[in-house]
């Protein structure tokens, strides 16, 4: 591997740093609030089941084509096939549309957490605290500013020095908070309605869109078809174990966003007298519903405190994962140093996120096919570039590249056990099942279903 590029120092810190990657507010608010929207428990076991299979695929195919080329997703694709450079280029669009608008959010829980740890817990439950702090002009912005600033000294750092050295500290940190506030949540009076809820599938529950919702919130929790695997496989080291290490990062991200539903999901429940409403409330759960409840809980101001600190962190590396795949772009087209190409790369994410930031209040005027800002580049990204670039990677390395380039890469470290598994995965069943999820986003947008 070239040198320059720089390379995670062992199994442990490719694994942490990846895991970074993919916890996220993802994992922390978004996958709470749909497990309870789409029909609790049968969400749950449905989403874990393509964890294992889609998921599973995917990712290993992803980490693999970086390791192998020691590239990120515009040279591996072409270094491939030529004909699937544009994959890469594609792939590389996502990153930069989402790290703006990631940071805006990221700047909102710098905000609440300093509003919890200066005791204004009761301030922050107030039914208009978070639409008034969003609307205004320039506070919203220097939180955000704050938060990229907090990203980009990281990046700057390197990989082993500033990526894989803050997750090594974090993701432990994460761990043990979740599964701390996740047990203090549970033991509450009257959460045991809400531990059934999220627990016992129902299979009255279940309808396609429960699995079409699983299926996009896994491609965005375990940060796939955005180049990131492509680019922190990269920098894995060809004699750290491929496919366990995998299995390690999606372990870490599902149980990260299963200790999130068994913190949010009993929560709301006690607090809401075991109203499902209250749950499927979406980006203001985590901004509204959720300051509410914890003003309502004894210790609330603590729990809440590191409720935030928790999310920040989160956040953070998601954040530095996304600024970092940015950065290695440039590096590796333009021949940049890792210096400059992230100052370039802050400065654009300070321009547009600051954009995104004023799209809910100075211009909010500007909405493109009905919807703000944020949501508009979160459409694009998730439900539309992220799809066709996840098909593309499966059509070409299925039938054009051939498995094999994978599967070979992946036996540098001994025999892959699933690999027909594996095979039939990526040519057959995750083409089909990604063309539904585009169908689906794209039907949903048009307004042609309702859910
Ligand atoms: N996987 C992260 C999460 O679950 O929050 C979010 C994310 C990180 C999405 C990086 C996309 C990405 F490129």
């Amino acid at each position: 591997m070239d040198r320059k590029r720089g390379s995670f120092s062992g199994k442990m810190g490719f694994v942490l740093a990846a895991a970074g990657s993919a916890v996220g507010l993802g994992n922390l608010w978004r996958f709470p609030y749909l497990a309870a929207k789409y029909g609790g428990g049968i969400f749950l076991l449905v989403y874990l089941i393509l964890a294992v299979t889609l998921g599973f695929t995917l990712m290993i195919t992803e980490i693999a084509i970086g390791r192998k080329t020691g590239l990120s997703a515009i040279g591996a694709f072409k270094a491939l096939d030529k004909r699937f450079g544009f994959v890469g280029y594609l792939a590389c669009i996502v990153p930069f549309i989402i790290t703006p608008y990631y940071c805006v959010i990221g700047g909102w829980v710098v905000k609440y957490l300093i509003t919890f740890v200066t005791g204004n817990v009761s301030a922050a439950a107030g039914d208009d605290y978070f639409t008034g702090f969003i609307t205004e002009a320039a506070q919203p912005v220097i939180w955000f500013a704050v938060f990229v600033v907090l990203t980009a000294l990281v990046v700057i750092a390197g990989v082993e020095k500033g990526v894989e050295k803050a997750s090594r500290i974090l993701m432990p940190v994460l761990v043990l908070l979740t599964i701390g506030i996740a047990a203090f949540c549970i033991t509450r009076p009257g959460a045991g309605a809400g531990v059934r809820y999220y627990l016992l599938p129902e299979f009255s529950n279940f309808s396609a869109t429960t699995v079409l919702a699983a299926m996009g919130q896994l491609f965005y929790s375990m940060s796939l078809a955005m180049g990131i695997m492509i680019t922190y496989g990269s920098y894995m080291k060809k004699e750290n174990p491929l496919e366990k290490s995998v299995r390690q990062i999606e372990i870490f991200d599902t149980a990260i966003a299963f200790f999130a539903g068994l913190m949010i999901i009993p929560s709301v429940f006690v607090f809401s007298g075991g109203n499902e409403e209250a749950l499927s409330k979406g980006p203001s759960l985590m901004f509204i519903t959720l300051p509410k409840v914890f003003d309502n809980m004894k210790l609330g101001g603590i729990i809440g405190t590191v409720f935030f600190v928790l999310v920040l962190f989160a956040a953070l590396t998601s954040a530095i994962s996304l600024m970092e795949t940015n950065v290695s772009i440039l590096r590796d087209k333009l021949g940049w140093e890792r210096k400059k190409s992230t100052i370039v790369v802050t400065v654009y994410v300070l321009i547009i996120g600051a954009i995104v930031s004023l799209g809910f209040g100075p211009l909010s005027f500007i909405t493109i096919i009905g919807l703000g800002l944020l949501d508009f580049f979160d459409f694009i990204s998730n439900s539309i570039l992220m799809p066709i670039v996840a098909i593309l990677t499966c059509v070409s390395i299925g039938f054009f590249i051939k498995p094999k380039a994978i599967c070979d890469e992946v036996e540098l470290n001994g025999p892959f056990k699933v690999k027909k598994f594996y095979t039939i995965m990526l040519k057959w069943i995750a083409p089909v099942c990604l063309i539904l999820i585009l169908l689906f986003a794209v039907s949903e947008a048009l307004g042609l279903i309702k859910v």
